[in-house]
């Protein structure tokens, strides 16, 4: 198998493109990607104080690496969720990654604000990815905000976002699909929002890492169960085997020509949000926000414990 672009042999063959590349040429195509990625959807620019969320993954790291690569001014974000035989390993990956390459490094401890996720878990007794992921984007954007980063990137990749997507459409989810996409602008005291790696397949990033040589965490949060978007992703996978390139076909149409129906219908929804009495964060609720009051659970959840 030769290389599309310098017919040297090639190590990876990516039916989407119809095309084969040596890793010279496929970092090339990585990169062209991203770019691409940002500059159609105006996801930022090189004056941008850029933010990056990094879990330890081989996404979110591939990211931040290109990131800097491609001279955007770029320092990293840990959210330490304090979970055990996971967020240790993942903080010292991401610690190490980023010695190693000269990047700075926020890290961000969740038990310094009494919300360390095992203790989270044990108050509010349901599952705790949808309160976890919760807890990680408010921390996103209030560090974001109250540093001068001017954007914040996650590293979701076109197979996460085609899962979502395809997720939001199943339960024709009107608001969900009228702000689904790679980009949420920024508004009152939210960061803009980005995923600069919405071209780029999970097959990708990984090829990707493991042709840089970064060395990512691998193992799984002990309390997900796994079956979040797998399905959905399985259904993808089955149709892009037999239809090379619909992934990206798909979700470019969707923010192209499909989210543009659903912010009309969006339109009439009105969330007013007010300032929350304990942390000043905007909130749809009519009291505390949804963290001040989770906040406030464990606290009283541990208290009942240590009377007993
Ligand atoms: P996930 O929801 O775990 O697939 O993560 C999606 C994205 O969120 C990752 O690519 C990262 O950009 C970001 N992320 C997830 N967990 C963390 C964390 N503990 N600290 C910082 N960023 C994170
Ligand atoms: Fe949040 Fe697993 S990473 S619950
Ligand atoms: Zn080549």
């Amino acid at each position: 198998m030769k290389c599309s672009v310098c017919k040297a042999e090639a190590v990876v063959k990516l039916r989407a493109h119809n095309s084969a590349f040596c890793k010279k040429c496929f970092l090339e195509f990585f990169s062209r990607q991203v770019a691409r990625g940002i500059e159609k959807e105006k996801l930022m620019t090189h004056e941008d104080n850029v933010l990056v969320a990094i879990s330890g993954g081989k996404d979110s790291l591939s990211l931040l690496y290109e990131l800097v690569h491609q001279g955007y001014n770029a320092t990293g974000l840990f959210i330490d969720l304090a979970i055990p035989d996971s967020s240790a390993s993942a903080r010292r990956t991401v610690e190490r990654f980023c010695q190693d390459n000269g990047l700075p490094l926020l890290v961000k401890e969740l038990a310094e604000e009494g919300l360390a996720i095992p203790d989270v878990k044990e108050a509010v007794k349901r599952p705790i990815c949808s309160v976890c992921g919760k807890l990680k984007r408010h921390w996103f954007n209030k560090i974001a905000m109250e540093n001068g980063y001017t954007v914040l990137c996650t590293g979701h990749n076109l197979d996460d976002e085609v899962a979502r997507l395809f997720s939001n459409t199943l339960r024709w989810d009107q608001a969900y699909l009228a702000s689904d996409g790679p980009m949420l602008p920024a508004h009152g005291r939210f960061v803009k929002k980005v995923k600069p790696l919405w071209r780029l397949t999970e097959y990708e990033t990984a090829t990707y890492a493991f042709l840089t040589g970064i060395e990512p965490h691998i193992a799984p949060c002990p309390y997900s169960t796994g079956a979040s978007f797998t399905t959905l992703k399985g259904v993808m996978q089955r149709l892009e085997y037999a239809m090379p390139g619909r992934k990206l076909d798909f979700y470019q149409g969707f923010i192209h020509r499909g989210r543009k129906g659903f912010e009309i219908l969006a339109g009439d929804i009105d969330e007013t949000l007010h300032a929350c009495p304990e942390c000043g964060y905007p909130t749809s609720a009519d009291d505390l926000c949804g963290v001040c009051r989770l906040r406030r659970q464990v606290a009283s959840y541990r208290e009942s414990r240590c009377g007993k």
